[in-house]
């Protein structure tokens, strides 16, 4: 097998319960991977963080030699995939109703009603002899936080969710026929979604709550308003970021604990260890395993130059195993000192929700933790979800004896 097929075998869905042999053989090929589809692939920590950081390096599909043919100019897009000044401006005006400077305590005041949540889901698992520690437990956490955060009813989840799935399959980084339909649904789902969450602001307008969405809609400075297609973006990238990346970190964790339970062990006797815990399962087994860049010269990487508009590859799940960056980084160590992991991206479009991801992690670990001495997987591996670039168990089944 060549390194020029390690693209498809990445993203064959065969490879999902264990990538990380395939990003070893990734990084042994060399810094800088040229595939037959010609992008080209990156798996080593350095590299990766330094093309992150690299102002020559855009996030912005239409500066790419091969184009969605559905993707105009004029579209208006989701900050996490504009480039500097427009996503600064974005990025800007979506953090003032949820963080530093303009609201330092937003995310801060969430932690009860994520501990009283995480409580709840608990409490629904007791007298359960079996499980499915998604469907029960990670995907409604972050989901019922993400919508009070937004101010979207809960009960509209099947609705956002069937849009939500489109538009995850359409972001996905899979070669093959069928990419051009995918990229035609997702577009389409953005626009629905745009729409139906456009419209639960308007009905805010002058009435505001204490929700994001009457914040955005109720913004009395017309310098820092958003347009109504800013809006329907913006919106449709928290509501989606906000909760389909926590969902793989909380059942990632579960399962990374159960194949470990010297570990889950250890952190039962120190709870102190929990926070060091959470960022180990993001460097260890990170949500997101790959993003795409395409670099706007020509790019001399380590090397190796990349001609301006071909497909980058970062395989951050990749750099985060990287042994010229971690020590023994196969080996799962809550402890580990010197994690400066690549689980949250970085430099300018570094993960906007991660204090918040942190503390719904750290809360829903916390309060299972005591609990998973007494149960068992059902399944191992358990069956993944599709997607290769937002990596996780559709499903995670646990048996209990006594929860
Ligand atoms: C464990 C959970 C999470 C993980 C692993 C994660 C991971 C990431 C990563 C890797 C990026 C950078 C993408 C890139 O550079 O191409 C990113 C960006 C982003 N994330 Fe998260 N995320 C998580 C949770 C959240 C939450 C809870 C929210 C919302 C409240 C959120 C909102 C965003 C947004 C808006 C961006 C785009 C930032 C920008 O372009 O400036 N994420 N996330």
């Amino acid at each position: 097998m060549t390194a020029d097929t390690l693209l498809e075998r990445i993203t064959d869905y065969a490879c999902r319960p264990d990538p990380y042999p395939l990003y070893a053989e990734l990084r042994e090929a060399g810094r800088v991977v040229r595939q037959a589809d010609g992008s080209h692939l990156v798996g080593t920590y350095h590299e990766i963080n330094a093309l992150l950081h690299d102002p020559r390096v855009s996030v912005d599909p239409r500066h790419g030699l091969v184009r969605d043919p559905g993707l105009s100019e004029q579209e208006q897009l989701p900050f996490l995939i504009l480039d500097d000044p427009a996503h600064h401006r974005l990025r800007t005006l979506a953090m003032r109703p949820f963080g530093p400077p303009h609201s330092p305590g937003r995310v801060d005041a969430m932690r009860g009603q994520i501990a009283e949540l995480t409580g709840e889901l608990v409490e629904g698992l007791r007298d359960r002899a079996e499980f499915d520690l998604v469907d029960d437990f990670a995907y409604p956490l972050p989901v019922t936080v993400i919508c009070r955060l937004l101010g979207v009813p809960r009960e509209d989840e099947p609705l956002f969710r069937r849009w939500s799935d489109l538009v995850v399959a359409s972001a996905d980084v899979q070669p093959g026929e069928e990419a051009a339909e995918r990229a035609r649904t997702g577009r389409q789902a953005r626009v629905e979604m745009g729409r139906y969450l456009v419209d639960l602001a308007e009905q805010r307008r002058g009435r505001p709550g204490e929700d994001m969405l009457s914040a955005f809609v109720n913004e009395p400075d017309p310098a820092l308003r958003l347009t109504r297609e800013e809006l329907a973006e913006t919106a449709v990238l928290l509501l989606i970021a906000g909760h389909e990346t926590t969902v793989n970190l909380i059942t990632n964790g579960v399962l990374t604990l159960l194949r470990h339970p010297d570990q889950l062990e250890r952190l039962r006797r120190d709870p102190g260890l929990l926070p060091g815990a959470v960022e180990e399962l993001l460097r260890y087994e990170p949500p997101v395993h790959l993003r795409r860049r395409v670099p706007l010269v020509d790019l001399d990487i380590a090397g190796s130059v990349v001609p301006k508009g071909e497909p980058l590859i970062l395989v951050i799940a990749s750099g985060n195993r990287d042994p010229g960056r971690f020590r023994d980084p196969d080996r799962f160590d809550p402890a580990r000192v010197d994690n400066q992991h690549l689980g949250f991206g970085g430099g300018i479009h570094l993960c906007y929700g991660a204090p918040l991801a942190r503390i719904e992690a750290r809360a829903a670990l916390g309060a299972l933790i005591p609990r998973l001495g007494a149960v068992t997987l059902v399944e191992d591996p358990p069956p993944y979800r599709r997607n290769a670039m937002l990596r996780g168990p559709r499903h995670l089944p646990i048996r209990v004896g006594s929860l």
